[in-house]
């Protein structure tokens, strides 16, 4: 069976991807960072015994650590990255050098392995203030923050080895906004389902008229086993996220009001001056269009707001920070 190596295997993404990946039976090699995989060790209880899986802890930013690592694999899902608004705006050349630098390392070690095929995790953030919604992989990028930057640099760069190495093929992932039951409350909807459960009033800021569509991981990760059953997501881009659940920041809070059952909590709207992210770096309306990953992936996101939140809510086994 093929043996797989994923980069930020023990994050939000990562984790969901490296169980759905050992339920196909593939041979799994977790690589992070030695803090986080301490970090989240008890999220890995259920499979952590499995044969087939192991954990390689290391930086991207290690390339002797990336070429011991990727000995005899044959794809990668390349998902490790600095994330977090106010902390790549705080820390823009760390962000540039994690995100940047480390995915040429990953592409570097790929080549050197004779990896087959690199899935690259970019964003919708490359997109900045789309002209019209919902967007398609052909509409305009336009790098807004550092981070956007550095997404949209590591698409060119996994293009481009491409180009130069056609034996090493990509397929470029633009997720949008997925949350999941694993992810830090720094996070919108883990943020706002904690903070009702503490009986507060969560805080959102601007007016919370900003629209999104959300998408939770685990079929997020849905998506990436399919990209790597077909040919077709060879040297393509798609868009990732749930096209049917879009909503606007309050209209979410409301909904995890009335799904954990607290009438008598109110959204608090607060300032962007107070906020993580600042007037000038906030997207007001970004929501995808997924027809092509449908069509040609047959990806069919099935789980609802409500669902994610109750799953969220029951979770008792989360992480407060990075
Ligand atoms: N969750 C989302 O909504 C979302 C949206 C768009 C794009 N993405 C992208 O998807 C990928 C996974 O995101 P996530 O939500 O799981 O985030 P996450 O923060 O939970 O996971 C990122 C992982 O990368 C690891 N990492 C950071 N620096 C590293 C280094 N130097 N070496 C090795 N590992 C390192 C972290 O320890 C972490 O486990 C990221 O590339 C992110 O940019 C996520």
């Amino acid at each position: 069976m093929k043996k797989i190596l994923i980069t930020g295997g023990a994050g939000l993404i990562g984790i969901d991807l490296c169980r759905q990946l050992l339920r196909k039976k593939f041979n799994v090699i977790c690589f992070d960072l030695h803090e986080q995989i301490k970090r989240n060790e008890n999220k890995f209880k259920e499979f952590s015994h499995n044969r087939k899986f192991n954990f390689f802890p290391g930086s991207i930013l290690d390339r002797s650590a990336l070429n011991s690592a990727m000995e005899n694999v044959e794809i990668v899902f390349h998902l490790a990255a600095m994330l977090g608004v106010q902390r790549t705006e705080e820390q823009k050349l760390k962000c540039l050098e994690i995100n940047v630098c480390g995915t040429e390392n990953v592409l570097q070690a790929s080549l050197f392995a004779d990896v087959k095929h690199i899935i690259f995790a970019s964003s919708s953030e490359v997109y900045g203030e789309p002209r019209c919604n919902p967007i398609n992989e052909l509409s305009e990028t336009q790098g807004k923050t550092v981070y956007a930057v550095t997404k949209l640099a590591g698409e060119e760069y996994v293009k481009g080895y491409n180009q130069l190495n056609p034996n090493l093929n990509y397929t470029i992932v633009r997720f949008f906004n997925t949350y999941g039951e694993n992810q830090v409350s720094q996070f919108f909807l883990t943020r706002v389902v904690r903070k009702i459960m503490d009986n507060q009033s969560p805080e959102i800021y601007g007016d919370g008229l900003q629209e999104r569509s959300f998408c939770h991981v685990e079929d997020s990760c849905n998506a990436l086993l399919k990209i790597i059953e077909t040919n077709k997501s060879k040297n393509k881009v798609y868009n990732i996220g749930n096209s049917k659940q879009v909503f606007s920041l309050n209209r979410a809070a409301e909904i995890a009001i009335n799904v954990l059952k607290k009438p008598n909590i109110r959204i608090k709207n607060i300032p962007f001056s107070s906020s993580d992210r600042s007037f000038n770096r906030e997207i007001f309306k970004r929501y995808c269009d997924t027809t092509l990953a449908k069509k040609e992936l047959g990806f069919e996101p099935r789980i609802s707001l409500q669902e994610g939140i109750i799953r969220i809510s029951t979770n008792k086994n989360y992480n407060q920070n990075w």
